[in-house]
């Protein structure tokens, strides 16, 4: 289909701590190896509501007006020269990555209709997969593949449908996030026994998509708990996902003599900063915090010969992770129904204006949920 008989619109970031305003925007041709998509469901991400409420704190290189959102699901609309696997019509589900530096901030941006995915970030979506089902995935995954396979970070074997016993433990603190969710499903998919954390609430559910143990986070003998289930395993390394999870997931490691801790989120909550310009004392005050933290948190990780290192859920599509989820391993187990969208769909509404007060409610808070909306 000639891209230029369609039409797009886009949830504008408008300028720095704004709402979203739908608006007109343009049609975007996909490049080499890229698709452009029309999108039928589309997920919010904390990064999205973060990026929203900080402003240029974070991503200060995404000039405003700015299309936030990396979770996409449609139908293929149009390909770009020399892509092979995906044909017009296709159903898929995609990793959109605008925001990232150096991509095409707008063209490539989740929130509106017509996206620019690369070809090596989406997978075909089996018939009886939804959209709203499958659009749970895309950063979550991709985060969770980065922190496990990446060289620097865990480094483990890669996920099969044949699972080969590693007779490895991995421990993953906030199983029940997105990410988590996702890392459950991916390490034993490697071979390894799984203990995580979560609400209590969330515990069946942990179980559910393959983890062995499950503690309480919250609990003030979570870390001695973990330790306990672990036991004299060998552990192939720690996840460490939600706000204060590095510091009990260096802990963990250095009781058990783990080496690797891959950390997936900052060790303070921007949530508390004034959704405002210029520089406040909230704003200082978290900065010094986060600085601090983490200036002590790496102290005490090497000199227990402990390598924790910060996860950035994109870098997959530099290295050999990304090609090896999105283009062997998640069509198949996809296909075969061997993978589950993690954590569940709730659909909060319909069309690009249901996209703010999905972000508002992220913001609130979530249990177990990925919010969707449809389009
Ligand atoms: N580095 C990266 O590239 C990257 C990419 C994606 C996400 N992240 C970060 O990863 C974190 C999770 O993101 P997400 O999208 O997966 O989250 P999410 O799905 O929105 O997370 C919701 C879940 O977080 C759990 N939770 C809340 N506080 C926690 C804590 N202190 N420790 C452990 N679990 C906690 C809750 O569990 P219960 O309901 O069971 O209490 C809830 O189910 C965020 O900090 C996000 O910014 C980083």
């Amino acid at each position: 289909m000639p891209t230029t008989v369609l039409t797009n619109s886009a949830a504008w970031l408008p300028a720095d701590r704004a709402d979203l305003v739908v608006g007109p925007a343009e049609v975007h041709e996909p490049g080499p190896g890229e698709l452009l998509v029309r999108n039928r469901a589309l997920a919010v991400n904390p990064l999205d509501e973060i990026k929203q409420w900080v402003g240029p704190m974070m991503y200060r290189w995404l000039p405003t007006p700015a299309v936030l959102g990396e979770d996409v699901a449609g139908e293929v609309v149009a390909v770009g020269a020399g892509v092979e696997r995906f044909r017009v019509g296709d159903r898929v589900v995609a990793f959109a990555v605008g925001m990232e530096r150096g991509r095409r901030h707008r063209a490539e941006g989740g929130f509106q209709q017509l996206t620019v995915v690369r070809e090596d970030l989406a997978a075909p979506l089996p018939a009886h997969l939804p959209y709203e089902e499958a659009v749970v995935l895309p950063l979550a995954v991709s985060t969770a593949a980065t922190a496990l396979y990446q060289r620097d970070h865990l480094g483990l074997p890669h996920p099969s449908a044949v699972v080969t016993p590693t007779g490895r433990t991995v421990v993953i603190w906030g199983g029940s996030t997105s990410v988590g969710s996702n890392a459950i499903q991916l390490a034993v998919a490697s071979g390894h026994r799984v203990v995580t954390t979560a609400s209590p609430r969330n515990h069946e559910r942990m179980r559910e998509l393959g983890a062995d143990v499950v503690v309480d986070y919250r609990s003030p003998t979570a870390v001695a708990d973990l330790v306990a289930a672990i036991a004299d395993d060998e552990v192939a390394g720690v996840l460490a996902v939600g706000t204060g999870s590095a510091e009990p997931s260096v802990a963990i490691a250095a009781a058990t003599g783990a080496r690797r801790v891959a950390l997936a989120s900052p060790s303070v909550s921007f949530g508390s900063l004034p959704r405002r310009g210029g520089l406040s004392g909230a704003g200082v005050r978290t900065i010094a915090r986060l600085v601090a933290g983490n200036v002590a948190l790496q102290v005490r990780a090497r000199t227990r010969g402990i390598r924790a290192r910060y996860v950035w859920g994109s870098s997959l599509m530099t290295n050999e992770v990304g090609p090896m989820l999105w283009g062997e391993y998640l069509p198949a187990a996809l296909a075969e129904g061997r993978y589950v969208c993690a954590p569940e769909a709730e659909v909060v509404g319909e069309g690009l204006e249901a996209i703010q007060p999905a972000l508002d409610r992220l913001r609130a808070g979530v249990s177990a949920r990925k919010l969707v909306v449809r389009l």
